[in-house]
C-alpha cells in the first residue's frame, strides 16, 4: 500500500482517556465556529471501551477535584460536555445539588466521562493499541508532513498504520512495584485490584496486606476490611501513619491554569519550590475523611476487643517470595533497616505509577526530539516536543509535562484549558503553514 491509500489526519490521538476525550471535544467545538477550524481528526484507544482506571472503582471513593474541573468548564463553561450538562441530561441536577458536594463518586465521575466518550465515539477506535510513531521509509524529514502511526489489534484482528500530520500522545500513568517484585494471581498492583480481587476466592484471602502510604492503598485497605469480614488486613506503610493531602485553597493554587504559566517560566529555583512546599497536595497523601473513616474502624475494633486492621509502620517492602498459594512478603523496617518477613493470602501493592514515558512509542523519532541538560524532553508551552527545526509534523504530549509545566500534568485539573491550548496550537501552526485544506484527508475525509 503507498502512503497516498493511507488514511490520513491532522491529529491523532494515541490513548483516549480523560485528556484525549477532552482534546476531541475541543477539536468539535472549534469546528462549530467555521470550516476554517476544522481538523480531521482520529483517537486510538488500546481498551475494547472506554474505561477511566475501572479496577479503582472502589463503591464509596470520591473524586479528588471539583466536578467543576470537568472535561470542558474551564475552557468553555457554556459546552454542552460539562458536568452540570450531564447531571441535567441525567435528570438528576436539583438531587446533586441537595447533596451540596463538590466531590462526587468515582462511579458517577465515569458515567459523566461514558456519557461524554459516546458523543464523540464516532472518531474513536477502540481496541486499538499504537506500536510506533515513526516517518515514513526513508523520508525526508523536512519535506515529509506526516508521521506513521503503527496500530496493532489487541484481538488480533490485524495491524494497521495511519498517517497523522499531528500526533497527540496521551497513553497515562504506567504502574510501579517495588523493586524485585512482580505481579501474578497472588500479588496485585492497585491498577489491577478490582478485576484480581474479583477472580480470588473470598474464602482463600484471610492475610490480606497493602503496600504503600498514598489515597490508592487507603482506598483498598478500607475497601478489604469491608469486603472480607473474617480477614486480618495489613497495612505496610513507610511513613509513621498516612499523612493528609493538602486541598486547602491557597495550596490548591498551584493546580489552577496561571501555576502553569508560573511553573513554566519560572527559574529553576521556583520549579523546585513548587515540588518542595506542595508534592503533598497529591503525591504519598490520603484525603483527610477516608484517614478518619479507617481510624474510626480501628477504634471501633479496639471498643470490641479485636484487632482486624494492623499497620507496619515505618516498614518498605524489599521484595516478594512465591511458591504456589505461599506469599512471602520481605520487609525492611525500622531505623536499621531490620529484615522481617509476612505470610499472606494476596498482597496488594498501592506503590504509585511512573510518569507517561513517550520513548517507546517514538523510536527513532527520539533523534529528531530535543532534550534539556538533564535528559528531559524539552517541550514548548503549547505542550509540542521540542524538535530539532528539520520535523514539520507535531508531536505534543497530555501528560508527562511535571518537569515542564508543573504539578497539574498528569492529573484531570487543567485538561480543559490544555486541551484548548494543543488544538488552539494546532489549528494556529496549520494556519501559519497554509495547509491545503484539499488534500487534508485521502481516505479520512468522510470523518471530518
Ligand atoms: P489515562 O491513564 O486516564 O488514559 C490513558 C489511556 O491511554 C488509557 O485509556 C490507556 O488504555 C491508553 N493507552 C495507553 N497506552 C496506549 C497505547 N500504546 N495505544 C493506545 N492506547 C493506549 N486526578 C485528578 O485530578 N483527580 C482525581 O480524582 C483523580 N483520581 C484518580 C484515581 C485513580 C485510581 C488514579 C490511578 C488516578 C487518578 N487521578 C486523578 C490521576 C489520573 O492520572 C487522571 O485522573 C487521568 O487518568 C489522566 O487522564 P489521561 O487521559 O491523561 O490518562
Ligand atoms: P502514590 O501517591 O504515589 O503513593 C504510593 C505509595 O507507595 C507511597 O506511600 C510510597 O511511599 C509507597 N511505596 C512505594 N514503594 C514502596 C515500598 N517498596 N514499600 C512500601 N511503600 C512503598 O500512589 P497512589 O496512592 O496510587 O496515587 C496516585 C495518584 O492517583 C494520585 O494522584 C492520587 O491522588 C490518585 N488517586 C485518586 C483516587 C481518587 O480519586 N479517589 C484514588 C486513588 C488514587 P514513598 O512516598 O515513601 O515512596
Amino acid at each position: 500500500m503507498n502512503n497516498r491509500e493511507l488514511e490520513t489526519y491532522d491529529v491523532v490521538g494515541v490513548g483516549f482517556g480523560p485528556s484525549n476525550l477532552s482534546l476531541a471535544i475541543a477539536l468539535d467545538e472549534y469546528r462549530a465556529l467555521g470550516a476554517e477550524q476544522e481538523v480531521s481528526r482520529l483517537f486510538l484507544e488500546r481498551q475494547s471501551a472506554f474505561g477511566w482506571h475501572r479496577n479503582m472503582l472502589l463503591p464509596s471513593a470520591t473524586m479528588q477535584i471539583s466536578f467543576l474541573k470537568d472535561l470542558v468548564t474551564f475552557r468553555n463553561p457554556a459546552s454542552s460536555f460539562s458536568f452540570i450538562a450531564f447531571l441535567h441530561a441525567s435528570g438528576r441536577l436539583p438531587q446533586f445539588v441537595n447533596n451540596q458536594d463538590f466531590f462526587p463518586t468515582r462511579q458517577e465521575f465515569h458515567q459523566y466521562l461514558e456519557w461524554a466518550q459516546a458523543r464523540v465515539a464516532d472518531r474513536v477506535s477502540y481496541g486499538s493499541r499504537v506500536t510506533a510513531v515513526r516517518l515514513p521509509e526513508g523520508a525526508d524529514p523536512e519535506q515529509a508532513d506526516r508521521l506513521l502511526v503503527e496500530v496493532a489489534d489487541p484481538a488480533g484482528r490485524g495491524d494497521r498504520v495511519i498517517q497523522a500530520r499531528n500526533v497527540v500522545i496521551s497513553t497515562g500513568l504506567a504502574p510501579s512495584m517495588p523493586e524485585g517484585t512482580t505481579s501474578d494471581e497472588r500479588v496485585w498492583h492497585s491498577s489491577e485490584f478490582l478485576d484480581k480481587f474479583r477472580r480470588a476466592d473470598p474464602r482463600e484471602l484471610n492475610r490480606v496486606a497493602v503496600v504503600g502510604a498514598g489515597q490508592s492503598a487507603a482506598e483498598i485497605i478500607r475497601f478489604l476490611y469491608d469486603e472480607l469480614p473474617h480477614a486480618q488486613v495489613y497495612g505496610i506503610i513507610p511513613s509513621y501513619g498516612y499523612s493528609i493531602a493538602d486541598d486547602t485553597p491557597f495550596a490548591n493554587q498551584v493546580f489552577d491554569p496561571g501555576a502553569v504559566d508560573d511553573y513554566y517560566y519560572g527559574t529553576e529555583q521556583a520549579r523546585e519550590a513548587f515540588w518542595r512546599y506542595h508534592r503533598n497536595t497529591n503525591y504519598s497523601v490520603v484525603d483527610g475523611d477516608v484517614i478518619r473513616d479507617l481510624y474510626r474502624r480501628c477504634y471501633d475494633d479496639e471498643v470490641h476487643g479485636v484487632r482486624r486492621m494492623e499497620f507496619l509502620n515505618l516498614t518498605r517492602v524489599a521484595g516478594v517470595k512465591r511458591a504456589g498459594a505461599e506469599t512471602r512478603v520481605l520487609l525492611q523496617a525500622g531505623p536499621d533497616a531490620e529484615v522481617r518477613e509476612l505470610d499472606v493470602d494476596a498482597l496488594v501493592c498501592a506503590t504509585g505509577y511512573q510518569a507517561m514515558e513517550p520513548t517507546g512509542l517514538l523510536g527513532d523519532l527520539e533523534r529528531h526530539c530535543v532534550r534539556d541538560g538533564a535528559g528531559r524532553y524539552r517541550v514548548e508551552r503549547d505542550y509540542r516536543l521540542v524538535t530539532n527545526p528539520d520535523l514539520r509534523c507535531g508531536i505534543y504530549l497530555q501528560g508527562g509535562t511535571e518537569h515542564s509545566h508543573g504539578l497539574s500534568s498528569s492529573l484531570l485539573s487543567n485538561i480543559a484549558v490544555r486541551s484548548g491550548e494543543i488544538a488552539d496550537s494546532i489549528i494556529a501552526r496549520r494556519a501559519e503553514h497554509g495547509a491545503d485544506h484539499a488534500v487534508l484527508a485521502e481516505v479520512g475525509g468522510d470523518l471530518r
